[in-house]
């Protein structure tokens, strides 16, 4: 199969981590025969640098063109203290969101049993623990017009909007999840606040008997907080609009023991990108330090979800598995006197475990 992908590495450590899941990506594709494809454009500060734009018009041409992106992150310190910046790396991600119709954004909660006594979180509490998270990308309060300031400057406005349109394309897709997993679907919102959640929870129950294996439960978001920590096991699938799943999914990422492990899809109407969790970890960008696999397994979710070739992202998990297994880890996952290996050398590691398989 030919592979056609658009690589953004961006900002930070994401060029030295995508470098990590290409030349996995490129194991993998030697390995099952698919011919690979890849062109590489700006995204975040680095295109503010080039272009003065954080998602410039021939990025957005390449990905278009393309039938799945690797996206490294963005951000920059220097734009974080300057509230009064015009241009933002931020507004970049948002544009691609926006443009590329990347609706939904999906991040697996999963243990390792290597890592479970890495987690703040009690053992017996988050074993097995192993959820998805559906999270609304490209509506609610982050894209809602009127969005700005007053003429004195001392009343700010944000505006959060959902179309019947927006939630239903969203849940279908929620339920779908639920359909190949354990069939138990979570809508977490504020309905007894926000008139948005009561759209959400009208269209759910519309949609409900279309799938009458999937049980359905509604949670109010304060309580989902709650129940993400003290009972991470009864989750299967969570859905939620865009800001609620922006904090939720940083919340569960806890569960994990390392942010360094979580990747990500957003599933769009024209292309899907794929990108780790984390960020642009600024501290340690150029330093050969950071873990690549949670884009090493964005990889494998690019696999599972853009091509549906699930032998290949089943490798790439379980050659991440091993060297996780081996103590093959960087320095957040070596502990206290354990060896890191730096971040191509995990890298190495994992191809050259794909390669003997
Ligand atoms: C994320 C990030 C972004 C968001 C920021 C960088 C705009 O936190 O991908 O979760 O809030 O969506
Ligand atoms: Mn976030």
């Amino acid at each position: 199969m030919k592979l056609n992908v658009a690589v953004l590495p961006g900002d930070g450590i994401g060029p030295e981590i995508v470098e990590q899941a290409l030349k996995v990506t490129n194991a993998i594709c030697a390995r099952f025969g698919h011919e690979l494809i890849t062109k590489t454009g700006l995204v975040g500060a680095v295109a503010i640098d080039e272009t003065g734009n954080p998602y410039p018009e021939e990025t957005h041409q390449l990905c278009m063109d393309s039938d799945a992106v690797l996206f490294g992150a963005i951000g920059h310190p220097r734009f974080d203290n300057d509230p009064s910046a015009k241009v933002r790396p931020e507004q970049g991600l948002l544009a691609m969101r926006k443009k590329l119709g990347l609706y939904a954004n999906i991040r697996p909660t999963i243990t390792f049993p290597s890592l479970l006594d890495m987690s703040p979180l009690r053992r017996d509490r988050i074993e097995g623990a192993d959820f998805v998270a559906i999270r609304e990308l490209t509506g609610g309060i982050y894209f809602g017009q009127p969005q700005g300031r007053s003429e004195d400057g001392n009343t700010a406005y944000d505006t959060s909007i959902y179309t019947r349109e927006e939630i239903e394309r969203i849940l279908k897709l929620a339920f779908e999840f639920a359909m190949q997993r354990r069939k138990k679907l979570t809508i977490v919102d504020k309905a007894n606040v926000l008139a948005t959640s009561r759209l959400w929870r009208t269209i759910s129950q519309e949609m409900a008997p279309k799938y009458p294996e999937v049980e359905v439960e509604y949670m109010f978001v304060d309580n989902a907080a709650m129940q993400i920590i003290q009972w991470p096991k009864r989750f299967d699938v969570m859905v939620t609009e865009n800001m609620f799943g922006d904090i939720l999914t940083d919340e569960a990422s806890v569960i994990s023991g390392s942010l360094g492990l979580l990747p990500s899809a957003s599933m769009g109407v024209h292309t899907s990108v794929f990108e780790p969790i984390h960020g642009s970890y600024p501290q340690a960008a150029g330093k050969n330090i950071a873990n690549p696999c949670a884009t090493i397994l964005s990889a494998a979710m690019m696999f599972e979800y853009a091509f549906k070739l699930q032998d290949e992202a089943a490798l790439i998990t379980e050659a991440v598995n091993a060297s996780i297994e081996a103590k093959a880890v960087s320095e957040d996952l070596a502990g206290e006197g354990g060896k890191a290996l730096s971040t191509d050398e995990v890298g190495d590691w994992i191809v050259e475990y794909i390669r003997k398989k």
